[in-house]
């Protein structure tokens, strides 16, 4: 029977307690929102939703068509200018996902001959980018620079070291200094993805690359989502302008995908002027998330310090995960849940995001409810 090896797997998913399912959210749902990654609370500012809304009159409901066709209008220019300055780069460029954007970035700056160093850690995306890549590829510790140096000791050749510079499961941070020291001993690049650091670290949200110094280096290039601290959808790649136009002209999925749609360039451009305007919102989301930790850990639970707005805590099972979760869910406050194949470490646990505008009395709340449904 065709596709007759997907009920075999649905069936070891299902004794694994590994099944996922959707579940579609009511736009009024009551609920506290841990789980979402809108960390500056930016997705349903009237500011940010209004840009949206213009760009769509003003431009239409579609990009209509590839970058290099149709599909980038003034507003995507404007956006990339504006980025490229706050975040500290000399350009950047704009793609309709942070996983498209770094796919295009890994493949684009890995030809054959190039050695890919990835931390164990990473990201699917980033994971996936090195598969496509045509280059050699090695998986290091988690935020080891040594085994960096290592692995590039032993090659001849250009090489690329790739990182996250916050883990999205555990919410810790990369080395990126030591990484950048590493990479400059050998004459390497220095890759990493800043989804959870943009809008939250460095100098109000200019994210974790120019928190590290590491901002307008010709070495180091930043990718990013649009779709966290931005509130809205897309992504981003930033680094030195002769990367950039090798981009646009090498990067497939820049290439053969449509544009970032106008509403979302809109969107991401209205939360970043107003992050520009509102600085401390960056410092605010690592004060709730450093206030989550303290507040869980005082009440016993194993949860990982947070080097951003990432709060882990660790779970018995990933049964009981998923149960926990839902328990939360039920008393109104939503939590993420991690669990295998996507922690490859077998260690299931919530994960909690801090959002900019909660409130003492929400954080309070959502401690409790965790600390009640506990497994
Ligand atoms: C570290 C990291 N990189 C990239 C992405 C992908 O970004 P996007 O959702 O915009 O495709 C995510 C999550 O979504 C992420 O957590």
């Amino acid at each position: 029977m065709a596709f007759g090896w997907i009920d075999e797997q649905a069936e070891l998913r299902r004794r694994a307690g590994l099944v996922r399912t959707l579940r579609p959210r009511p736009a009024d749902a009551p609920l506290l929102d841990l789980a979402g990654n809108d960390y500056l609370g930016l997705a349903h500012h009237p500011e940010v939703v209004e840009g949206a809304a213009r760009a769509a009159r003003t431009w239409g409901a579609g990009s209509t068509g590839s970058r290099l066709v149709t599909g980038t209008t003034g507003l995507h220019a404007e956006l990339e200018r504006e980025l490229a300055v706050f975040c500290g780069f000399e350009a950047a460029l704009v793609f309709s996902s942070g996983y498209t954007a770094n796919l295009a970035a890994v493949t684009a700056l890995a030809p054959h001959g190039t050695l890919l160093v990835c931390d164990a850690g990473n990201h699917a995306s980033l994971i996936d980018g090195c598969r496509l890549a045509r280059a050699e590829r090695q998986i290091v510790g988690h935020r080891d620079p040594e085994a960096a140096r290592k692995a590039l000791r032993a090659h001849e050749g250009p090489a690329l070291v790739v990182s996250d510079t916050v883990f999205s499961v555990d919410g810790d941070a990369a080395p990126l200094g030591e990484l950048a020291s590493v990479c400059r001993e050998f004459g390497a690049g220095l890759l990493v993805d800043d989804a959870h650091g943009l809008g939250v670290l460095g100098d109000g949200g200019r994210g974790a690359g120019h928190a590290a110094g590491l901002a307008g280096a010709d070495d180091v290039v930043v990718t990013a989502t649009l779709s966290k601290s931005l509130g809205s959808q897309g992504g981003v790649v930033l680094g030195p302008a002769r990367v950039i136009d090798h981009l646009v002209n090498a990067a497939r999925t820049f290439i053969f995908d449509t544009g970032l749609a106008p509403a979302s360039v809109g969107a991401a451009l209205a939360a970043l002027r107003l992050l520009r305007r509102e600085p401390e919102r960056a410092a605010r989301a690592r004060r709730v998330a450093a206030e989550l930790h303290a507040r869980l850990t005082a009440a016993g639970h194993e949860a990982v310090r947070p080097d951003a707005a990432v709060v882990s805590v660790r779970a018995p099972s990933p049964e009981e995960a998923v149960r926990w979760a839902a328990d939360c869910r039920a008393a109104q406050v939503a939590v993420g849940c991690f669990r295998p194949p996507s922690v490859p470490d077998g260690i299931s646990r919530l994960r909690l995001t801090a959002r900019a505008d909660l409130s003492g009395e929400q954080i309070e709340r959502a401690v409790r409810v965790i600390g009640e449904t506990r497994p």
